[in-house]
């Protein structure tokens, strides 16, 4: 079953496009990997793909439905979410806190379903469920600030989860994290996601090690138009592609 998917779906800021005519899909079980070097498109595909951009032509199909109209919010509702930057974490909350004001700020109607007192267990509850899943049961006292920066990666994507997410984006979850610790966040990530029902993930990655483990799918940009959608084994066979994706990237 296809999750999500784009149809000649183009955006031009200025006179350039710097989305032009990409069609890609996301399918039930798959983690797609969009790579490409700077400013190829990826980060704009994602907002695209969230509801947060309105294309300049084109469609986004979540689930089978244009998302023509709806916001990131509504598409979060719907199960699409997306993990941020680090922006989103606040030093002085704690774990639990962090993830339990995703969860009300995500639910904010449901819980007026219960009273006060059981909501406010409910949420606790489902905020100790998240924490477990991403290995941060342990922290879920402890307030963000003086967690790894890993671990708050992972706190990051685990306040995205709140909803059970059917399909969830990440970019660059890994940006800024040591290259040991990588393998240990993104072995984490998809195990939660799997655990949590997650049935498919984009994921922008700069690093091909990562990309080259994880991705069932590999999607190339290069100047806003895909260059190449491939398994892994067949990208990497590519010196090519290879080299485009990476070669030309600034260093950062
Ligand atoms: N808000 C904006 N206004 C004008 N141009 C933009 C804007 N955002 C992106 N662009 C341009 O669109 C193109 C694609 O940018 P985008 O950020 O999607 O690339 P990217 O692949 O995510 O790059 P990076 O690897 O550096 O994150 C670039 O040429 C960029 O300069
Ligand atoms: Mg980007």
């Amino acid at each position: 079953m296809t999750l999500l998917e784009t149809v000649n779906l183009s955006k031009s800021y200025g006179p350039l496009p710097a989305l032009d005519r990409v069609s890609m899909a996301v399918r039930e079980g798959e983690l797609v990997s969009v790579v490409g070097p700077n400013g190829a498109g990826k980060t704009t595909l994602v907002n695209l793909l969230t509801g947060l951009l309105k294309p300049s032509s084109g469609e986004v199909l979540f689930k089978g439905r244009n998302i023509a109209g709806k916001g990131p919010v509504e598409l979060a509702d719907q199960g699409l979410a997306r993990a941020f930057q680090l922006i989103q974490i606040f030093p002085r909350l704690t774990v639990g806190e962090t993830i339990a004001a995703a969860i009300v700020s995500q639910q904010k109607k449901r819980w007026h379903l219960f009273s006060r007192l059981d909501a406010d267990d409910a949420i606790r509850r489902r905020a100790a469920e998240i924490a477990e899943i991403f290995g941060l049961g342990g922290r879920f006292d402890t307030v963000a600030a003086v967690l790894s920066q890993g671990e708050k990666k992972l706190l990051d994507v685990a306040s995205a989860f709140a909803l059970k997410p059917l399909v969830i984006l990440l970019d660059e979850p890994t940006s800024g994290v040591s290259t040991s610790e990588k393998h240990g966040i993104m072995k984490t990530l998809v195990a939660a996601a799997e655990r949590a029902g997650v049935k498919g993930i984009v994921l922008v990655e700069h690093d091909m090690d990562l990309v080259a483990t994880y991705s069932s799918r590999i999607i190339a940009l290069a100047a806003g138009q895909v260059l190449a959608d491939l398994p892994p084994d067949r990208f990497f066979a590519d010196p090519y592609l290879v080299e485009t994706v990476i070669g030309k990237r600034k260093s950062r």
